[in-house]
């Protein structure tokens, strides 16, 4: 084993990747790789990609293309592609650009000390399996030592549910929920390193079902870890939000109020093209239980305009639907046809209408935003302060509601939770002074 080689790791896409990304670096720390963060004096560079929309995954072989210098300049350089592009589009990565060395499955991660073998000496290697075994417990653990204040875990992994648009299905492959006690051990050595905040991640999270309870039990079992103090979960289906979790919003102190949930279109006709398996009513009734239980929710959602079929009405009953539930922040996107999906096989609308719905879209959005934005001017939140701002002397952190939050505040804040008050909003984040 040869020490010190230098491993650059770039992430696109979900949250889910980033924590992908990391557990990745420790398994390579095993062969000796220690992170750097640009890729001129790389030995490996590895793209953890997405796929969920063809722009993300076209970007990857621009990327790859950027790299053709410093391979030229370093025979040895080795070049992985991970992610849902690996597990999607497999050894065709390698025949489209020759230089990929190495393409990795999401759930093949725990394979790469072999396959990082395989390729010094000169071979290629491609890995993407869905193996029986848990890649979490094969993995190695995570480093110990002082983290930032919040952390990612994923609990639970795939998804089953087939959304006529979505890729996710087939590059993560079937809803997998990781055992609760690994889990709690997981928070638990986080939280002994410094964090303070966890996000439990998965496809479908709260499908989660490794906890009796499902995942409001497992949130109930971390609620009572000493020095954890704010838990969050992404990404959430309405399906699956149970009554003890919509309870738990209102019960559990350390459930940060914030939630999101993706409802993707304000159509019956289009959520059943969708195979959605819930009407825009169902939704809104939903979110009013939510909000029942947790008024204050900081409420964010995802939305898909120019699904194929989506006439005037339908995009109509969408920016109805928004109206009705007032988002304090969302995501939206124009459809994106995936190959291999069922929506892939039907007529496509016009670019134009699909530019021009987005537009009316993200401009009610915006508004819904720069309002609740707004409101939160003289209240007082309780701020996690994660980093230094770019200015001296000021800090930047998150609200209960994950509002972004800068604030003048001593060094020694960062990692602790302080009551600041709002001074001013901006679109995207809050200025405000510590309450003393
Ligand atoms: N599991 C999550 C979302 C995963 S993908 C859920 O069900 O909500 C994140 C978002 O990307 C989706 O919510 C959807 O809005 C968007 N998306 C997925 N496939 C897409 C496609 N083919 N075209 C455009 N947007 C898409
Ligand atoms: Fe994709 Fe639908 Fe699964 Fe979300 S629930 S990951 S949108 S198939
Ligand atoms: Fe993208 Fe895969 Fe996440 S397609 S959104 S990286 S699950």
């Amino acid at each position: 084993m040869s020490a010190d080689k230098k491993l650059f790791i770039k992430t696109y896409g979900c949250q889910m990747n980033v924590y992908d990304s990391e557990r990745m670096a420790e398994v390579l720390g095993g062969k000796g790789y220690t992170q750097t963060d640009t890729p001129d004096d790389a030995d490996m560079i590895l793209l953890n990609t997405c796929h969920i929309r063809e722009k993300a995954a076209e970007k990857i072989y621009s990327e790859l293309g950027r790299f053709k210098g410093l391979k030229a300049a370093n025979p040895d350089l080795k070049i992985g592609v991970a992610g849902c592009v690996a597990q999607a589009e497999g050894e065709e990565i390698i025949k489209r650009q020759p230089m990929v060395d190495l393409v990795v499955g999401p759930q093949s991660y725990h394979r790469l000390p072999a396959m990082d073998d395989a390729i010094q000496t000169g071979a290629k290697a491609l890995d993407i399996d869905f193996p029986e075994d848990d890649k979490f417990e094969t993995l190695k653990k995570r480093k110990k030592g002082k983290r930032a204040p919040t952390a990612f875990l994923t609990v639970q992994e795939g998804c089953d549910k087939f959304c006529a648009f979505c890729v996710v299905p087939y590059t993560r492959g079937a809803e997998v929920s990781r055992p609760s006690d690994r889990v709690i051990n997981e928070a638990r050595e986080l939280v002994e390193s410094g964090v303070r905040e966890i996000t439990l991640l998965g496809q479908n999270v709260n499908a989660y079902n490794g906890h009796e309870g499902g995942l409001a039990g497992l949130i109930w079992a971390l609620d009572k870890i000493d020095g954890l103090d704010r838990i969050r979960f992404t990404t959430s289906h309405p399906n699956d939000m149970d009554d003890v979790l919509i309870e738990a919003h209102g019960t559990c102190d350390k459930l940060m109020p914030y939630l999101h949930l993706p409802v993707q279109s304000g159509s019956d006709r289009i959520l059943q093209a969708m195979n959605r398996k819930h009407t825009a009513e169902e939704y809104v009734r939903l979110i009013e239980r939510i909000r029942d239980a947790r008024p204050d929710l900081l409420l964010s959602g995802d939305f898909i305009v120019g699904f194929p079929g989506e006439t005037d009405q339908d995009f109509e009953d969408t920016m109805e639907l928004i109206r009705t539930v007032n988002y304090g922040q969302a995501y939206s996107f124009k459809y994106s046809t995936r190959p291999g999906t069922p929506a892939a096989e039907k007529p496509q609308l016009p670019e134009d209408v699909m530019s021009e719905r987005l537009q009316a879209l993200q401009a009610l959005l915006k508004s819904q935003q720069i309002a609740a934005q707004d409101s939160m001017v003289g209240r007082t939140v309780k701020v996690l302060f994660e980093k230094k701002g770019r200015e001296d002397g000021q800090l930047i952190g998150k609200s209960e509601y994950l509002h972004a939050i800068y604030a003048d505040a001593p060094e020694d804040a960062l990692g602790d939770i302080r009551d600041v008050y709002v001074a001013e909003a901006g679109p995207n984040s809050l200025a405000g002074r510590l309450v003393a």
